[in-house]
Formats: C-alpha cells, structure tokens, sequence
C-alpha cells in the first residue's frame, strides 16, 4: 500500500515508520526536506496545483493530512493564516483526491473543554483559533466519498529538538530534567495524553478503514501537573524539578481547561484492529534514552 503522507513532523513521521514496517510504502510531504528520509516530496498543501501533483506523481492508494500549524498559541496570534492552512489544505486535497481514501488528523482543540467528556456526538464548539481551523478543514470532507476524520488527543513520545518546534510535553520535561531545569506544569489543564506510537498504529489502521468520524484519546484523563509527576517518578527525577503554574500563564492560556477525549467507536475499533493505547506509566519508559541529547 502506497501511503502519502501531507505532514513531515513529529506525527507524520510516526505514520511513515508504521506504514514502512506494516511492509507499505510511505511517502511524507512538506514544505522543507525532512534530513534523512528516503521518500519525501516538496509540498505547500495551500497551493492547489502542487496537491494535484503530488498526487498525480506519488499515485497513493491513501493520504493522511497531518500537516501544521500545530501550535496552538501561534495559531491564536495568526487566525487566518491557521485558517487557510489547514481548511484551504484539506480542501485542495479532497479536490486532488478524488475517490482517493482519505484520513484527516484533527484535534480536541473542536471541543470548548468545559466538559471532560467528548465523545463523536458531542457537539463543536473550538476553544481556540486552531481548533476553529481544524473543525472548518473537518468540513470539507464531506464532499469526499472515502474519509475519515480522526480526532486525536495530546500525542506525546520521543521526539528530537528542532528549531521553533516546541516538542511534545513528555519529552519536554524530560529534556528540561535532564538539564535540571524545572519544568512548568499546569494544574488545571487536563488532557488524555496518547503516545506517538499508538496514534501511528490507529492512524495506520484507519487507512485501510474506518467510521467517517473516530476520537482517539488515551485512557487516562490526567492534568499536565499531575502527569509530570507520573512521570517523574516513573523515570526517576525529583519532584521539585516540576512547577505548578496555572493554564492562563505562558503558553497554555489559549488551551481549553479540558483537551480530552472519550469514543463510542474506539474500543470495538481497537477490538478489531487487534491494537491497545497504553497508558501514561507505560508511555514513559522509553523517553529518557530516546529524548537524551
Ligand atoms: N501533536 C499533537 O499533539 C497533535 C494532536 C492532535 C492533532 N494533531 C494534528 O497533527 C498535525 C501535525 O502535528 P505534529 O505534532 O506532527 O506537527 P509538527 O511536528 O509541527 O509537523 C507539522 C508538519 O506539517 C508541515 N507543514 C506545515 N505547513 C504545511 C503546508 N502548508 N504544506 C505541507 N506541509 C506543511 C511541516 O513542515 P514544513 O513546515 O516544512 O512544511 C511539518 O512537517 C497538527 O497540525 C494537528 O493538526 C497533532
């Protein structure tokens, strides 16, 4: 199976390493090379011929759009510019597509966050520039006739420092541990963190099928505090490395209280598909090596 994956990041690349070792073919897609990828094609996604192009030149039998702005406070202080990057890039895909499968990465960033429940009937309402992004690039698939929108939680897991990418809070903390830092955490943000691998492995799985619509969520609702204690003490750091602030400091402010997310449909998918999400304890081991230096 020949995947294209729009979106070279920390995501994206999870998605290419399941594709390659499932024995399919991936090929990522961005605006800039990806340092030592074999399969990479240059890509804007806004640009609406360059989609017809990259699809016509890598011919897949599926696409998976993970592409950015994934920060959220930059999409906050730059609403048009998350708008048409993430809604006109759907849109020039689905148009590209034609009956080509389609799974769209979206985000709990749809949901308010005033409940800890949001399940696939739960109806929008985006906390956020970026989630109002996404849920208006989630709409233009409906005019395709093989897509899945999968919403997905906080994803988190090893992932290497770039420059102007703040990496994912797991590892963040432990990059900041590391130097002895301490790290802020807010105890008032809650999340259903999911690692990179699982997401990969549903995401992978979508492809080949999957509800028009799908919440991915770990199975523990736990706050950013909270978590990096788990995570302290799983790996072995004090406890005093990690400050309590709360979510209307730094960069949270724009997140809603609660980015979680509960499914109707993800138990009997994971069932089927013969996959499990890990929680936070497990997700942790591993990051030190792969987060370290
Ligand atoms: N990470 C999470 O916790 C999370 C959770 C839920 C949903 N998601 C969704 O997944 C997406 C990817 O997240 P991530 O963490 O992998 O982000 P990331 O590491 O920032 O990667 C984003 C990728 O998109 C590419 N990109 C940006 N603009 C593009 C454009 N116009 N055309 C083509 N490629 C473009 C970037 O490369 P260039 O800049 O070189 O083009 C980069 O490769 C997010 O935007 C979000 O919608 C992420």
């Amino acid at each position: 199976m020949r995947v294209l994956i729009v979106g070279s990041g920390f995501v994206g690349q999870a998605v290419a390493a399941a594709v390659e070792r499932d024995g399919g073919h991936a090929v990522l897609a961005s605006r800039r090379p990806v340092p030592g990828t074999a399969r990479w094609v240059r890509l804007d996604a806004t640009d609406p011929a360059g989609c017809a192009q990259a699809v016509q030149r890598v011919r897949p039998d599926a696409v998976v759009a993970v592409h950015g702005p994934s920060d959220v406070t930059w999409c906050e202080q730059q609403p048009a510019a998350a708008l048409a990057a993430h809604r006109d890039a759907t849109r020039n895909l689905v148009r590209a597509l034609g009956r080509t499968r389609l799974v769209l990465i979206s985000t709990d960033n749809v949901f308010d966050g005033r409940s800890p429940d949001n399940d696939e009937e739960t109806a929008t309402a985006p906390a956020n520039a970026y989630g109002a992004a996404k849920l208006a690039a989630e709409a233009e698939l409906a005019g395709h006739p093989d897509a899945t929108v999968l919403r997905v939680s906080l994803v988190y897991g090893p992932e290497t420092a770039r420059p102007g990418k703040r990496t994912n809070f797991a590892a963040a903390c432990v990059r900041g541990w590391q130097a002895d830092e301490v790290v802020p955490a807010p105890v008032d943000q809650w999340t259903t963190p999911v690692h990179v691998a699982d997401v990969a492995a549903v995401t992978l799985a979508a492809v080949r099928g999957a509800p028009p619509l799908l919440h991915l969520g770990g199975p523990e609702r736990i706050s950013r505090f909270d978590w990096a204690h788990r995570l302290a003490a799983r790996l072995g750091y004090p406890a005093a490395l990690i400050g309590p602030v709360t979510r209307d400091s730094g960069p949270y402010a724009c997140r809603p209280a609660n980015s979680c997310l509960t499914s109707r449909l993800l138990p009997a998918s994971l069932d089927a598909w013969r996959l499990r999400v890990r929680g936070v304890d497990e997700g942790a081991d591993g990051l030190v090596a792969a987060v370290a230096g």
